[in-house]
């Protein structure tokens, strides 16, 4: 297994992105009572640089769960947790590190929908370029369309490692891996 060189996205044209999205966001929605819910543990390096750029936000909460996919291409869902802040009647600013299948997030946004908010919003740092397994979940904010390929780096892992890399790789599984 390698890392792709050079890296795939350099943490210079992140920060450039995130405040890029930052600026969009804050013009869209009122900022000082958003609540906003970081999906652990892969998008939090994301949120904390999309946070530094934002005015005071209303509230910062989490959201993990673990996803499995079956052989039968229906996804089991394991809740780890919840966000504690009251969502109801508020705006919702969900961000998430990679819209893949698009199971993770669907399953996310159905318990924020069913939690009566007043908007959600989906924020993403990565939309891989495929079909998604569920279909009909569209980000508002995208920080970077790529093409199918495993990336790790800037709070993406591989089984855990590569999550602190500063910049955004390609991993590469060869023949010795497999
Ligand atoms: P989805 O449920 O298939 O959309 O997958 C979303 C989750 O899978 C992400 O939040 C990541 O944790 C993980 N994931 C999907 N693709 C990658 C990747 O290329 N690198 C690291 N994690 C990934
Ligand atoms: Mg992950």
């Amino acid at each position: 297994m390698r890392l792709r060189q050079p890296p795939l996205i350099p943490y210079t044209s992140i920060t450039r992105r995130v405040q890029e999205l930052a600026d969009q966001i804050s013009s869209d929605v009122s900022v000082a009572s958003l609540q906003v819910i970081v999906v652990l543990k892969g998008a939090v390096f994301f949120a904390v640089d999309l946070l530094k750029y934002l005015p005071p936000v209303g509230s910062v909460d989490f959201f993990k769960i673990s996803t499995y996919i079956g052989n039968k291409s229906r996804g089991k869902v394991d809740v780890q947790y919840l966000p504690t802040d009251i969502i109801n009647a508020k705006d919702v600013l969900l961000v998430e590190d990679i819209l893949d299948t698009g199971y993770t997030t669907s399953f996310i946004l159905d318990w924020l929908s069913k939690h009566s908010p007043q908007s959600i919003r989906l924020c993403v740092l990565i939309e891989k370029m495929k079909p998604r397994v569920v279909s009909g979940i569209k980000a508002d904010y995208v920080g970077y369309r790529i093409e199918d390929e495993f990336v790790v780096g800037y709070g993406m892992d591989f089984n855990g490692m590569y999550r602190n890399l500063r910049d955004i790789y390609v991993l590469e599984v060869g023949n010795e891996d497999v």
